[in-house]
């Protein structure tokens, strides 16, 4: 309500208005007090004026942080004040104190602080604007596809295979022994670590169509840009070359920097003033320049000549490259986002396509500073023969992705796709620099709180 108030000031003033919300400041002074008030509609709320001549006035005087209340009361322009508008009451009554333990109070709280209760978290401002802003760009994502035609694909959260091959999977069982075979399933499932394989047969049919969903990881690495449960949008366009799938993600990150600067605007305000003071003007730069792109190669030359000033000095053809070396790229060699093309085959996984050099393949990884690697992707392998060869030198077993290779023999064609990390453009957007303030409930590794 406060945010239609907010839009229809002119016509509003003198009318009277029922609020329901909570408290953010209480503050007395002798002959009148404000509240800030919060209904959750925008992300600044709206003065509360309330006088001596109010009944309960000595309640509502003790009224504390974080309780839910209703207002009664007018609305009132203030064009001379600061906030344009307030609501002078006539009547406030309380629906829930918040007691004494209350968690947040005025003054700043500390991240690690506001992790450990992810239950009011939300109502500090930090969070308060992420958790809009996640919304938001949800819909930016959801947007851009539609709009474009593409189906929106429900892959499953349970599956017998681990798509990425990268061994990190986590088991879903109720058995508390391995014996798989008796187990629900009666085969070793698990939590998706990628819907792509899933996605293909449905490119293959509707050309182009996009996964957005949770994606679960037991990497055991505890880093500020890592999450054992976290959100991924996969696309998948048939007929589709690198380039194609290139163009699409830098149509995609441009689209939704401007779709959330245009519904978000008063939460990326907020993160500019708190957070990141260049981040609006960071991203909207980058909405309006074109991204490079560059090899494996030409970024191991690069890395190379600045190898001294990395921990990792060791810089070799055929490297996994390190987010410091993924960070150099794009934070000092091209200042801003980067495409990675054409990385050794031997360091990405088994569907990505051979390149006719026979060492390298179709890969592309999007690199963006401050996160660091924010988009992964590929054209596939839709060569049948050159797949299975691959899948057996990687010494996988070809049974269970039996289905997986019969769709290069089922009307099979060129295919590209990517997975952009939800929660890392997050990071990118608002600035924020720890994945474990991004996500209403973050699940790291020795860390599962609720
Ligand atoms: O590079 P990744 O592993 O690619 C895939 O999973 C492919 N199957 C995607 C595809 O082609 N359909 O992951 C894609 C992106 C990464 O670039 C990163 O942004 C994010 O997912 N990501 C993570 N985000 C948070 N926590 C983690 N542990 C992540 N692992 C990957
Ligand atoms: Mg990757």
């Amino acid at each position: 309500l406060i945010k239609k108030i907010k839009e229809n000031l002119q016509d509003l003033d003198g009318q009277e208005v029922v609020l329901q919300g909570w408290v953010r400041t209480n503050r007395k002074s002798k002959n009148l007090g404000f509240i800030e008030l919060n209904d959750g509609s925008s992300f600044n709320g709206m003065q509360v004026v309330y006088f001596p001549e109010m009944d309960d006035y000595e309640e509502v005087k003790k009224i504390t942080t974080g309780s839910a209340i209703e207002v009664t009361g007018k609305i009132v322009l203030t064009p001379e004040s600061k906030q344009p508008a307030e609501i002078q009451a006539s009547k406030i009554e309380i629906l829930g104190m918040a007691d004494h333990e209350y968690p947040l109070q005025k003054k700043r709280h500390s991240f690690e602080y506001l992790r450990e209760i992810p239950h009011v978290r939300p109502r500090a401002n930090t969070y308060y604007a992420m958790f809009r802003l996640r919304s938001v760009l949800a819909m930016a994502i959801h947007t851009f596809f539609q709009d474009r035609g593409y189906v929106y694909v429900h892959t499953p959260e349970i599956t017998g295979n681990d798509a990425e091959g990268a061994g990190e999977c986590f088991t879903v069982t109720t058995r508390t022994d391995q014996d798989w075979e008796k187990d629900f399933f009666a085969k070793h499932a698990q939590l998706t670590v990628s819907g792509q394989l899933h996605v293909e047969p449905f490119a293959l049919t509707y050309r182009n169509v996009y996964t957005f969903g949770p994606t679960f990881r037991a990497e055991n690495s505890n880093t500020t840009r890592h999450a054992s449960e976290f959100w991924m949008i996969e696309p998948e366009m048939a007929f589709a070359d690198l380039s194609d799938n290139m163009d699409v993600i830098e149509d995609m990150i441009k689209y939704c920097i401007n779709y959330v600067l245009e519904h978000a605007p008063e939460e990326m305000e907020f993160f500019e003033k708190v957070i990141d003071k260049e981040c609006i003007n960071r991203i909207k730069h980058v909405a309006g320049s074109d991204f490079k792109r560059m090899t494996y190669t030409e970024a191991i030359e690069e890395l190379k000549k600045a190898a001294d000033q990395f921990e990792n000095k060791d810089i070799f053809w055929g490297m996994d490259l390190q987010s410091e070396h993924e960070r150099y790229i794009c934070e000092k060699v091209v200042q801003g986002p980067v495409f990675l093309t054409d990385y050794p085959k031997d360091i990405k996984a088994f569907y990505m396509r051979e390149n006719e050099d026979g060492k390298t393949v179709a890969a592309c990884d999007l690199l963006v500073p401050y996160v660091g690697e924010l988009v992964g992707g590929s054209q596939r392998e839709e060569r049948y023969d050159v797949l299975e060869q691959k899948m057996k030198d990687m010494g996988m077993e070809l049974e269970p992705l039996q289905w997986y290779l019969d769709l290069r023999r089922f009307g099979g064609c060129k295919h590209s796709g990517f997975g952009l990390g939800f929660d890392r453009m997050l990071m990118y957007l608002s600035g924020v620099q720890n994945i474990r303030d991004v996500q209403p409930y973050p699940r790291t590794p020795r860390n599962l709180i609720f």
